[in-house]
């Protein structure tokens, strides 16, 4: 099998949309303290473009990793927190930084894990949203694109831990040799 990437989103595209997104957030946020949580590691990418069009200087961030079990390609809905905040997030005000919500398992898993830490708040905020394959709505609360159902890579996303460098979304085609 020949690996074929075609780029479904530039780099250019991508900038332009996370400044709009990153000025949304400037403007619903404005005097309030914000604790950036970014889900490990697709998120990476994206969560260091947006931050740095953020214009306060009182935010912070933070990290959690989380894996679901897939049977096949298909998530099973069970999540396992593989590595949890450092800090505490009560009384805070969260926004959750992911790189794409796909059936929403991941996601809501979290946003039940969250509520028992007495947030503030919570927002959703992810680069992608594949809506064809839902199973658990979740509220997003910024998104850059909608995609189609797809699989993509790059800008932070892997296949199989590689492509994640790519500046660029791209889906991957699989020709036969
Ligand atoms: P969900 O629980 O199905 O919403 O899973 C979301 C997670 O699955 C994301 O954080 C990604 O790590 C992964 N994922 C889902 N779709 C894709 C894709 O098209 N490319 C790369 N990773 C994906
Ligand atoms: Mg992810």
């Amino acid at each position: 099998m020949i690996e074929k990437v075609h780029q479904l989103i530039s780099k250019e595209e991508i900038a332009l949309k996370v400044k709009e997104v990153a000025t949304q957030i400037n403007n619903d946020y404005k005097g309030k303290d914000v604790v950036f949580v970014g889900v490990l590691k697709g998120v990476f990418m994206f969560m260091s473009d947006l931050l740095k069009e953020i214009n306060s200087t009182r935010v912070t961030t933070d990290f959690i990793g989380l894996s679901s079990y897939k049977g096949g390609t298909k998530s099973t809905g069970e999540v396992e927190i593989t590595a949890d905040l450092k800090d505490s997030i009560e009384g805070k005000h969260v926004i959750v930084l992911e790189d794409i919500v796909d059936t929403g398992l991941t996601l809501s898993f979290l946003l039940k894990n969250f509520e028992k830490r007495k947030p503030a708040s919570v927002a959703i905020c992810t680069l992608l949203e594949k809506p064809s394959n839902i199973e658990k709505y979740v509220k997003i609360d910024y998104k850059c694109f909608v995609i189609p159902d797809k699989f993509v890579l790059g800008y932070g996303l892997d296949y199989d831990e590689r492509y994640r460098n790519l500046p660029y979304i791209g889906v991957m085609e699989f020709i036969e040799e």
